[in-house]
Parts: structure tokens; sequence; C-alpha cells
């Protein structure tokens, strides 16, 4: 048995390491999530009254994307559709139901993807399967599909290259014949670099499923390394997850997780070679509301002074106590990742030193030469028995002044 090799573009999106995931439309006018229309059970003539108000005035891909960035993103993955069957993109002959025919009267997904590639972020597009709108979805279930075909061939051909598209919504008709071959083919046909995969929600987590699928969803959970023995193809992994409670916009949703707990969760992905793909709702205009953005600059910032150790390295059987754990990159660089360090200040100031006692990692057979923070360069006292790969670290907890809640050491050899 052996390990399959990833494809390129399977390679290139686990290299990526963190995404932003951006759920945003008519419905985030009403603050409550994405789901609000089926779960109030808001009539069509009602709903679309939010089409009449949608103008997109704070709407700007610019600005999104550099965020992005600035937080250590290297992709975007937008809803272009959502359950409620209304698009962010010109539908073209499929009809109206798109952000064009509101006053907002602009191709979103066109600003989406311009602005990515302006600033260097590679384009995702969340699409639904599941359609609250469209009569066929119910009724001729054969003409829905064909719709979804080619409101994806339009999402194939208008806008570039893209990285990829992220379908959600096949778990509400687990049983039919979503005639996957033909939706997963046209993409292969005009966007043979692009990701394909499929939420498989919250009941069937790291499921896979058709053989197009590159890569495996978490939605909303800690993702577990995936067994690849044996396996047909090399397929990766990503957890998405909400900052607070809601995907969509949830004006008093102030349930929002730290970026402390988002850092670990980060690295937890990491531990288990998945990617992150991390939620923000804009609010019924488009505007990312200054919380969201706060917490993304500050994982961005953390990223930052951990030299980028999460996007290249991968799973290498390097395991600490704990939590702790370690990172090989293709060209040989090992990363250690040390979860829960104390402050190390004086009497008066030092919560608890009693977690600065050494830590060991299993699994370190290349004889070290030294080991060093990335976030300042200093050297940590050590000891390796290179025969039984043990390695034992001096960690030095955090300078008075700092906690980077995750620090990040490199071996040199
Ligand atoms: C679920 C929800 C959907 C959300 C998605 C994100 O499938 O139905 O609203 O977009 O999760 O993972």
């Amino acid at each position: 048995m052996s390990i399959p090799k990833p494809e390129k573009r399977i390679a290139e999106f686990e290299k990526m390491a963190y995404g932003m995931f951006i759920h945003w439309g008519v419905y985030s006018q009403l603050g409550q999530g994405e789901w609000i229309k089926n779960m109030k059970g808001i009539p069509d003539e009602e709903y679309d009254k939010l089409l009449e108000t949608f103008t997109a005035k704070d709407f700007d891909a610019d600005k999104i994307a550099c965020l992005a960035r600035e937080a250590g993103m290297k992709y975007i993955t937008l809803t272009t559709r959502h359950h409620d069957g209304f698009s962010l993109y010109d539908t073209k002959e499929l009809g109206d139901y798109n952000s064009l025919h509101t006053p907002a009267g602009r191709d979103l997904v066109r600003e989406f993807t311009d602005a990515c590639r302006r600033h260097g972020i590679v384009p995702f597009f969340y699409h639904t399967t599941l359609d609250w709108h469209n009569p066929d979805f119910n009724g001729n279930f054969d003409a829905y599909l064909e719709y979804l075909r080619r409101s994806v061939e339009i999402l194939c051909t208008n806008y570039g290259k893209i990285g990829g598209f992220w379908f959600d919504g096949n778990w509400s008709r687990p049983d039919a014949d979503w005639k996957l071959d033909e939706l997963y083919g046209t993409i292969r046909r005009y966007q043979p670099d692009a990701m394909i995969i499929n939420n498989t929600g919250l009941s069937a987590r790291g499921a896979t499923g058709h053989p197009e699928i590159d890569s495996v969803t978490f939605e909303q959970g800690l993702p577990h390394p995936i067994d690849r023995e044996g396996a047909p193809k090399y397929v990766s992994g990503e957890m998405c997850f909400t900052l607070n409670d809601h995907w969509a916009y949830g004006q008093n949703d102030y349930n929002y997780k730290s970026p402390a707990d988002l850092i670990k969760t980060l690295c937890r992905c990491r531990k288990a070679g998945a990617n992150l793909l991390l939620n923000i709702g804009p609010d019924g205009d488009g505007g990312v509301p200054e919380i969201m953005s706060g917490i993304l600059k500050v994982i961005g910032r953390w990223i930052e002074q951990t030299g980028g150790a999460i996007y290249d390295g991968k799973p290498c059987g390097i395991a600490g106590a704990g939590e702790d754990f370690g990172l090989k990159t293709e060209d040989g660089r090992v990363y250690l990742f040390f979860f829960d360090l104390p402050i190390v200040g004086n009497e008066s100031v030092t919560v608890d030193t009693s977690k600065v006692g050494p830590r060991a990692f299993a699994g370190v057979h290349d004889k070290v030469r030294a080991v060093r923070w990335l976030d300042n360069g200093r050297e940590l006292a050590f000891a390796q028995d290179a025969d039984t790969g043990l390695l034992g670290i001096q960690p030095t907890g955090y300078p008075y002044g700092s906690n980077m809640v995750v620090r990040v050491a490199e071996l040199l050899f």
C-alpha cells in the first residue's frame, strides 16, 4: 500500500492553508443569518422585497481582498449563490434573480474576482446546489440540474481563472441523482486547475464521495488527519468555521470567538494537514463589521510573526505532549508548535510559570544543531537522542510584553 501523490491543484491548495469564507446576500439585510427565509417561512413575495433594497453600497471588493491579505489569508470563497437562489453574478439567459437586477445593478462576482487578482488572492466560488427559489428544484429536478450546471458553466467561462468551486446542499437530497459527472465535468472542461469541493455538512465531516472531489470538508469541526494509505487519490481537507454562531450577518450574535482561540484552531487544522476557511458575514450593505476585520487582523499579525510556518509545513510524524506538534516543509525545514506557554515576568506580574518546564517531542531523527524561536530568533536549550527520535526542549515562555498563544520554533540541522 502507498500514499498517492497530490495533483498540482491540490498540493497548491494545501499550501494556501488559510482562506476567508464570505457569506453575503440579500438576506444579510435582515441580520439574522442566511437561513432566515427558511426558518421563518418567509413567502417569496415578501422575501423578494429584499431585492428592492439591495444596494451593496458598502461592498468594496478591494477592501475585502486587502483585509484577506493583511489577515494572512491566501484565498477567498464567496457565496455566489446561496440556498435562497439569489445570485451575485450575471445569470444571463437563466433569469433576473441576481444582483444586476437590484438597485446595486452590479455584477458583484466580477468585482470580487477582479479585486482578488489585483491583490494576489485566489478567488473561489461557493455555490448552492439546494434551491428554495427555483420551482424546478422540487418540481422538475432534471431541469433544475441543467439550470445548476449552466449556472456553473457561466461562472467557469466569464470570470477568468478561479481557484475552485465549493458546493453546498447535496445533503438536502441524499438519495437523489445529482448528475455530478456532468456538473464536475463542466468544471474540468473549462477550469481544469480548479478545486472541486462539496460540503458534506455537519453529519458527515471528512467524507469523500465522487472521485472528482479534491478536498473533504469539516464544517464547524476540528479536522482529523486523513488516512491516505492505499487511497485512489490524494484528497486534501478544509475546515470551515464561523467567527460567531452564524455564517451570514447575525446582528445580535455577540458570541465571537477570540483571536487566541482562532490562532489555536488554525494551528490544530495545520496539525491535521487541513486548511482553515474562516468566515465573515458582511452587513446588509456589504460592509465588513469592525469586530470581524479586527479579529482577522490580529491573527494576521500572529502569522507574520511566526514567519509563515503555517503555509508550507505538513504533518510529519513529529508529536509533542498535549497539543504540541511539528510540521515539515518540502525543503526539509521543521517547525515545532508550543501551546500555552506562560509569560515570564517577575513575581508581581507573572501569572503562572509552572508551564515553563521542558517540553518533549518524539519523531525527530535528524541531528539537531539548534532550536530557535521564529518570533525573536533566540536560541533554546535542548537535548536530543537521535536514535529514539526524542527531543527535549527548554522553552523560555514569553518575555513580559508578549503572548503569542502558540509559539513556533524552528529546528536547525
Ligand atoms: C451549511 C449551511 C449553509 C452554510 C454552510 C457553510 O451547509 O446550510 O448555510 O453556507 O453550512 O459551511
